[in-house]
């Protein structure tokens, strides 16, 4: 799909010169052109009209320094302006709040997505207006490394979640356009068409990779595109992996349901990563394997309903009605019923008595 075009608008010539730029000068930016890139995030379309997202300008030298270490890139300390989107439905919630109304949707991952998407429209959109403005600026995606740790620096709220960061000034750099992946990769007619051969269909795509130069590498080319994805793949932060804990406790309802093993896509059927064995003994609400559904029920009613919910197979419980018969099924019998691991099982009903 690569060829000639005329370029048909002064907004797609700046966005088709876009690079992220990571040095600025120390020019500071006008205030009204700060209000004017506010309003423009304002006027950003927004999923269901909700704007459910807000933006935290970070001002204070000291939080830039220690945002700056989470996102282990000093040069977000060295940022003209430094704007961080947050998914925001603690707003709209209040406002039902207030009117007395605590609707159980207020805090579903429908709402976060909605929330996710309009944070990172809206950030966009500034920095489309910031380009064309002769400004360039950068993502940080990297605030996420401990998202946890931001949400206490900026006071987050329930039904809040950091997004991304955006940093922008007039530059002090001038990179070179880094190159994209050709079109026919990632642009398909009515349905997904998989390539019989990625590496062979990017092979000029990592020729030219290796050409460009990246200024944060002290000006060293850099490596292929099917190399990177195999340094960026293996590269990864333990908060990272567990950020759905984080949108847990920031109050989001994840309504997360058991999903058997063999009903979960996967490119590979055994991680080629090797697996360790280790044995399960209690919890630490002391369940064990051989714990019996009588004890379980007794102890903690509300666990029967729970596991109906989470998982069809368990239905079989319905028509135990003896005790008798409840005490000689263990845990380990329903995560067999139930085909999943003994352990994940116990993990979730042990989350479940956490919550109540
Ligand atoms: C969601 C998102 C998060 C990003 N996070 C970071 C970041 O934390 N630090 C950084 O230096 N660049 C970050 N970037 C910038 C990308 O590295 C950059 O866009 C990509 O390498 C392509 O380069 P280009 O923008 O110069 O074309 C991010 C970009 C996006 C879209």
């Amino acid at each position: 799909m690569k060829g000639v075009f005329v370029v048909s608008s002064e907004t797609i010539k700046k966005q088709l010169e876009h690079r992220t730029i990571r040095e600025f000068k120390d020019t500071p930016i006008d205030k009204d052109i700060v209000r004017q890139l506010l309003e423009v995030a304002n006027r950003t379309s927004t999923s269901v009209g909700m704007q459910s997202y807000s933006i935290i300008r970070i001002t204070d030298p000291q939080k830039k320094g220690k945002i700056a270490e989470i996102c282990g890139q000093k040069y977000v300390n060295r940022l003209p302006e430094f704007w961080i989107f947050v998914v925001d439905a603690f707003r709209n919630a209040k406002i039902a709040a207030e009117q007395n109304f605590y609707p159980e949707s207020r805090n579903d991952m429908d709402r976060f997505f909605q929330g996710f998407t309009d944070a990172s429209l809206a950030a966009q959109n500034v920095m489309v207006a910031v380009e064309s403005l002769d400004m360039g600026g950068c993502f940080f995606g990297s605030i996420l490394n401990d998202s946890q740790q931001i949400i206490e620096i900026l006071n987050l709220p329930e039904y809040t979640f950091p997004v991304l960061g955006i940093g922008f000034g007039y530059p002090n750099q001038n990179p070179q356009l880094k190159p994209r992946m050709g079109l026919d990769l990632k642009v398909f007619e009515n349905e997904y068409k998989v390539e019989d051969s990625y590496l062979e269909s990017i092979k000029d795509y990592d020729l030219e990779m290796q050409e460009y130069y990246d200024l944060r590498d002290s000006n060293r080319r850099v490596d292929s595109f099917s190399k990177q994805v195999i340094s960026r793949l293996t590269n990864t932060i333990e908060n990272r992996l567990k950020i759905i804990n984080t949108i847990r406790r920031q109050g989001f309802d994840l309504q997360m349901e058991y999903i058997p093993e063999g009903e979960i896509r996967t490119m590979f059927k055994i991680s080629p990563k090797e697996v360790k064995e280790h044995s399960f003994e209690e919890s630490k609400s002391g369940l064990k394997l051989d714990t019996n559904l009588a004890d379980l029920f007794s102890k903690h009613p509300y666990i029967k309903s729970y596991l109906l919910n989470i998982n069809p197979k368990f239905n079989k419980i319905k028509s135990i009605n003896s005790n008798d018969e409840l005490k000689s099924t263990t845990i380990e019998d329903l995560s067999k019923l139930g085909d999943m691991p003994a352990e994940s099982l116990i993990y979730m009903i042990e989350s479940r008595i956490d919550e109540e």
